[in-house]
């Protein structure tokens, strides 16, 4: 069984990189005009600033000391998955909800970013702004500061990396038996992500890309604790993605038009995580589950040398070799046909 499991993610790595040398030629040839706005729902995993500057979390040291060189609001050292997104489908950053009254109005073009770190598509035990609260910020803005046309060519990266799991985990902790118990859970929490993200598209946002869950046992915080965690996470995981595909399936039947995609994070971490140097670019990490900040707030010599960079976050580089080994399927289902 786990000799198959590495031969098939042997297979696929290859087959990724292949993709990945074709797409780069034929982008060479064919540079696409691309789309032009991107707005942003979600967590930590793609929130880049919206979270209040306080010091704590993601405004404290040494977060983004590989960039910007000093906290700027994103649970990492430094780029995150929405910049390399950005990059990818050439889009300009977008704004962040906060600052959208300072911010230089030429820039409200490239989108917004409501994403809020500890949010889930319910309140989670951080009580941020959930993602229908998000969404309807999004709404209040159409027609006044978005026109539908200004949305004619906008895509939507919409996150939802596990905060209503860690909420539900944290909450019965203490009776295994209820976690054991919890797929009703998980259908609802993919049946609310399958209602959000049919709204964004009635709002007139054209693309909409949403990650699997990645293998959350590799996050430090997961890989630390004890075994039936970690295999019930295993399990939620995989039934969340099997959920989450039906539900994209779905909405694209109804709607005809490939509208949603999903960003095969799940693979695609692993085949990062196994990378032991046969997809080629992509930098061997050691020790996955150990982050670069510990819990002591020591840094690692080294930020590169880390795929996580604390508990929970991808370091700068992880969410890079993540981004290299994603670029052909991304761009393929996201750019609009010449
Ligand atoms: C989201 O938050 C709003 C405002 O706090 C709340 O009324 C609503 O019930 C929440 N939605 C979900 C799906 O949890
Ligand atoms: C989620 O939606 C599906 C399909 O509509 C339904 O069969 C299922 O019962 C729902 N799950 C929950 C927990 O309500
Ligand atoms: C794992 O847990 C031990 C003991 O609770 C702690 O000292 C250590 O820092 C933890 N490591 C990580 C990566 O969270
Ligand atoms: C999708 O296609 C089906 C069959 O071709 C058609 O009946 C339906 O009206 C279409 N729906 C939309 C939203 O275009
Ligand atoms: C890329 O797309 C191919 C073809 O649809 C698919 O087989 C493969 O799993 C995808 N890889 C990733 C990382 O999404
Ligand atoms: C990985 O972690 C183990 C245990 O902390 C340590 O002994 C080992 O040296 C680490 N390996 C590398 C390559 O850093």
């Amino acid at each position: 069984m786990k000799l198959l499991a590495s031969l098939l993610l042997f297979i696929f790595s290859s087959l990724l990189f292949g993709g990945v040398v074709v797409a780069e030629s034929l982008n060479q040839k064919h540079p696409f005009s691309g789309r032009n706005k991107l707005f942003v729902f979600g967590d930590s995993y793609v929130d880049i600033g919206n979270t209040k500057p306080d010091g704590t979390g993601a405004w404290a040291v040494p977060y983004g000391i590989t960039y910007p060189g000093k906290p700027s609001g994103r649970f990492s050292d430094g780029h995150i998955s929405t910049d390399f997104l950005a990059q990818l489908l050439r889009i300009k950053l977008p704004v962040t909800y906060a600052k959208k009254d300072d911010a230089d109005k030429t820039r409200l073009q490239y989108g917004m970013s409501f994403a809020y770190g500890g949010t889930g598509v319910f309140d989670t035990y951080a009580n941020y702004p959930n993602m229908t609260a998000q969404i309807n910020l999004f709404e209040q803005l159409l027609g006044n500061v978005y026109s539908p046309s200004d949305l004619s060519s906008s895509v939507a990266l919409v996150s939802v990396a596990g905060n209503d799991y860690i909420t539900f985990i944290l909450a019965n902790l203490k009776d295994p038996a209820k976690l054991l118990g919890f797929k009703t859970f998980i259908s609802q929490v993919v049946n609310q992500t399958e209602l959000n993200l049919r709204k964004i598209h009635t709002l007139g946002v054209k693309k909409i890309a949403i990650p699997s869950l990645t293998p959350l046992w590799y996050i430090p915080k997961i890989a630390n604790s004890s075994l039936i965690i970690k295999v019930i996470v295993q399990d939620l995981v995989e039934f969340h993605n099997g959920l989450l595909q039906k539900s994209v399936v779905k909405l694209n039947k109804e709607n005809n038009h490939s509208a949603f995609t999903i960003i095969d994070y799940y693979n695609t971490f692993l085949a990062v995580f196994n990378n032991k140097g046969e997809i080629p670019g992509i930098p061997t990490f050691q020790n996955i589950s150990i982050p670069c900040l510990g819990d002591d707030g020591k840094v690692c010599d080294d930020p590169k040398s880390a795929f996580f960079w604390d508990g929970i976050h991808p370091t700068q580089e992880g969410w890079k070799a993540v981004y290299k080994v994603l670029r052909h399927n991304i761009t393929a289902a996201l750019m609009p046909k010449a």
